[in-house]
């Protein structure tokens, strides 16, 4: 489905607004996310470090479960946004868990310069994803 770039716009201020709340004192790279739910409704997230490391959790995650803790069924879009020069795309977890909700999710990785925002599809950024119809097609077969 495309989506109007007036949302898209939408979509990359709440990403960014969400990303001054980031809380990132051991890495130091703050990252906002926003969805959009099927809905219509954006939802938004920043990373949330730990003193024990490897409790962090992404921006992306954050946006998608407020998204679906809040009512949504499924994702049309998440946005990324960094205050780097190259935009960052959703890590392996973050895309495993935009599959379960929206396997052809538009994908905007964007930062403070218009030139370096990448769009793309889920599809493209996890071919051949494990997902919730591998579950299903395969229920008492073993
Ligand atoms: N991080 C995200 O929030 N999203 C990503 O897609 C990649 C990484 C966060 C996790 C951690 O707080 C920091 O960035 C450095 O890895």
């Amino acid at each position: 489905m495309t989506i109007p770039t007036a949302i898209v716009e939408r979509l990359k201020q709440r990403a960014k607004n969400a990303c001054r709340r980031a809380y990132a004192p051991y890495s130091r790279f703050a990252v906002g996310a926003a969805v959009l739910a099927d809905d219509g409704v954006i939802y938004a997230g920043a990373n949330v470090e730990n003193a024990s490391y490897g409790l962090a959790m992404c921006a992306e995650r954050n946006a998608i479960f407020q998204a679906i803790a809040g009512g949504a069924l499924q994702i049309q879009a998440v946005v990324v946004y960094t205050p780097t020069p190259m935009p960052s795309t959703p890590c392996g977890a973050c895309r495993q868990v935009i599959n379960e909700f929206g396997s052809d999710a538009l994908i905007v990785c964007c930062t403070d310069d218009p030139h370096a925002e990448r769009h793309y599809r889920l599809g493209e950024l996890l071919p051949n994803a494990f997902g919730p119809g591998k579950l299903d097609a395969n229920r008492g077969v073993r």
